[in-house]
């Protein structure tokens, strides 16, 4: 039997829709909540990015300011821009998006970035407060798979999770979120040995490696939830890390790419920023100082 499909395309409408709601009502008491975006250069997937990020803030009535500056932007210019976005009560959620150009120093801009604003949840205070389980600002795309998992009713407590891939955005975050809904986790990366052995136990496998179709189905355990985070521009279009075609005849549920985890992550940024804009009109309590 094939596998069950996660559509991320209907959960993130899903939640957009819920959060148009809310907005709707912060309006009549007089918040608006408000995202920042800082465009650095030309990468043109990065311009596809902010363009959906703009269009999914005008669905739910968020207000949007887009900075696109030239890739020839200095550090200082960047931080300028960071930190007079700190300062206005207006900008709620601040985002510097990725990748940057090679002169500047992201790390330096995140730390720049108010942990308060930080709707990305990259800024190493809100990643400590995810190592300790606060509730803070998660990084989007790690908690748009846990929100996909919850909303299939994908049993997480006691599952074996294996991810593929240890970066800071989704591999070590998404860890910490299964571990912290009771999941046994395992990370893998290019230096484990034997994968396969190692993605043959997952109950729930998450595939974030950056290589297009790398995990076949003799890589996946039968009746896995597998979760594709790959995003890989190829000859014949938009590929995910897992071989969708011969996965799905193993996996009991998969996400297909386009159409999965990707718009959950900006589904997920809304709701943060929406979160933003409460915590700061004092609507509902701080969680961060
Ligand atoms: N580049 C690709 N995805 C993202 C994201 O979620 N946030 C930022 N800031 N940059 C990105």
């Amino acid at each position: 039997m094939s596998a069950q499909i996660i559509d991320g395309k209907k959960v993130s409408s899903d939640i957009k829709a819920e959060l148009a709601a809310e907005v709707a009502e912060l309006k009549k008491g007089g918040l608006e909540p408000c995202l920042a975006v800082a465009l650095v250069g030309d990468d043109p997937a990065s311009h596809v990015y902010v363009r959906n990020k703009e269009e999914a803030c005008k669905l739910i009535g968020i207000k949007s300011i887009k900075e696109q500056l030239p890739a020839s932007t200095t550090q200082e210019e960047l931080l300028a821009l960071v930190k007079s976005w700190n300062d206005d009560p207006s900008v709620h959620g601040i985002l510097v998006q990725s990748p940057v150009p090679s002169q500047i120093n992201e790390h330096e801009v995140l730390l720049t970035i108010d942990p308060a604003k930080d709707v990305d949840g990259w800024h190493p205070f809100n990643v400590g407060q995810l190592m300790v389980g606060e509730s803070t600002f998660e990084s989007c795309t790690p908690s748009g798979i846990i929100e996909l998992l919850k909303r299939y009713n994908i049993e997480m407590a006691g599952a074996k999770a294996v991810i593929v891939g240890r970066s800071n955005i989704v591999g070590k975050p998404v860890a910490l979120l299964l571990l912290h809904n009771d999941a046994t986790v395992e990370i893998c990366h290019s230096r484990t040995k034997d994968l396969a052995a190692e993605t043959k136990t997952a109950d729930i496998l998450v595939a974030a490696i950056g290589k297009p179709k790398f995990i076949t189905a003799d890589m996946v355990k039968p009746g896995a939830a597998v979760i594709d985070v790959g995003m890989n521009r190829t000859e014949e279009g938009l590929c995910g890390d897992v071989d969708f075609e011969a996965v799905k005849e193993v996996a009991a549920a998969i996400t297909p790419v386009p159409g999965g985890v990707g718009l959950m992550t900006v589904a997920m940024l809304m709701g943060n920023t929406v979160k933003a804009a409460k915590q700061q009109a004092g609507v509902v309590e701080r969680s961060i100082v």
